[in-house]
């Protein structure tokens, strides 16, 4: 594992603070930066930042270097690409081998994910029972250029590379990951319906 990139096999809990370990090319840092200041609320930034992104998609080869396009068979990665010095936002790119996935979780704040390279599969679950089981509620499969924003509350998922090849992301999030290690509010282990 790189010391400057977060192993995620643990998502969830509290991870060490991350530095920079990849590029973001400034044209997109400086939209990123126009969206998140006009002051929307949080799923309007998302969305906003969302269309940013689609307009501008970097290649993977453009935002990390080849030894942390690999992969690690620890666990998926995490790497830091770029941090906000005022906190409002921060960059990372998400590498994943085949099969591997997250928890189930949700966030501190807005996300929005750009997919760069292979598929992902994901699953968005509603609290059921009281918020005492979880329930499918959707399920995608994202293939390279799908751009998603979301934000809190309604934000439980789980992705995984379905796939048999790396796979590859961007996640811009309305928080400083550079400081928190990640943006997870909560895993879940809750039982799932049928
Ligand atoms: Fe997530």
């Amino acid at each position: 594992m790189s010391l400057t990139s977060t192993a995620n096999a643990i998502a969830g809990r509290q991870a060490d603070p991350a530095t920079v370990a990849g590029t973001c090319p400034d044209h997109l840092v400086r939209a990123v930066r126009a969206e998140v200041r006009r002051g929307l609320d949080w799923q309007q930034t998302a969305d906003c930042v969302a269309g940013a992104l689609r307009a501008s998609l970097p290649d993977p080869a453009a935002i990390l270097p080849v030894p942390l396009r690999r992969g690690d068979p620890a666990g998926y990665q995490s790497h830091l690409l770029y941090a906000e010095p005022d906190g409002t936002f921060s960059i990372s790119a998400m590498v994943w081998l085949p099969g591997q996935q997250t928890t189930i979780h949700d966030h501190v704040a807005w996300c929005v994910t750009a997919v760069l390279q292979g598929r992902e599969h994901e699953e968005i679950f509603a609290l059921a029972d009281g918020g005492r089981t979880l329930r499918l509620a959707a399920r995608n499969v994202n293939p390279p250029g799908t751009v998603s924003g979301f934000a809190p509350p309604g934000d439980i998922h789980r992705v995984r590379n379905t796939g048999d090849t790396v796979a590859i992301s961007m996640h811009v999030y309305g928080a400083d990951i550079s400081r928190l290690g990640n943006s997870i509010r909560r895993e879940y282990t809750l039982p799932i319906h049928p």
